[in-house]
């Protein structure tokens, strides 16, 4: 495993519509694994493959409460309710912002194995797979945003 460059901002990557996993092997396992050990590097709750370079629809999450999960091709199949988050994200350093999201989210994806799976997720949980799943589409959070702000020197 290998910790990799977080891409930033200005890097085009991450404006990409990544491409959909057609064969979840060796390969597939082995990104995944550096996309843990790049996001536990960089104290990230989540982190998508387009962040690290790699427009596969890819993202791994651990909300630090017991969620640790790596989805692949994941397609939301439920989202209620509503909720004003608080984000950030690696590739927007320094910022920090608040957006809509669902309250309440399920989303089906494949696990690092192959197998489907379906995630069931409320409050901190959803958010982290709304912002997630938006990198997978060339979406960052301060474009939905309601608030966008730079993180106060004191507060760092
Ligand atoms: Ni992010």
């Amino acid at each position: 495993m290998a910790i990799r460059k977080v891409r930033t901002e200005e890097d085009e990557v991450l404006r990409i519509k990544c491409k959909k996993v057609a064969e979840v092997n060796r390969g597939t396992r082995q990104l995944i694994g550096d996309m843990f050990e790049t996001m536990y590097a960089t104290n990230g709750v989540g982190l998508a493959a387009p962040q690290i370079g790699v427009v596969k629809r890819i993202v791994v999450i651990d909300d630090t409460v017991g969620h640790k999960m790596a989805l692949i091709n994941p397609e939301f199949t439920l989202k209620e309710g509503e909720q004003d988050s608080d984000e950030g994200c690696l590739s927007l350093p320094g910022y920090r912002g608040k957006v809509k999201r669902p309250y309440k989210v399920e989303v089906k994806a494949l696990d690092e194995n192959g197998n489907l799976i379906t995630v069931n997720a409320e409050g901190f949980l959803a958010v982290i797979l709304c912002h997630e799943i938006d990198h997978l589409d060339g979406i960052l959070y301060k474009d939905v945003a309601f608030v966008y702000e730079p993180i106060p020197p004191e507060e760092k």
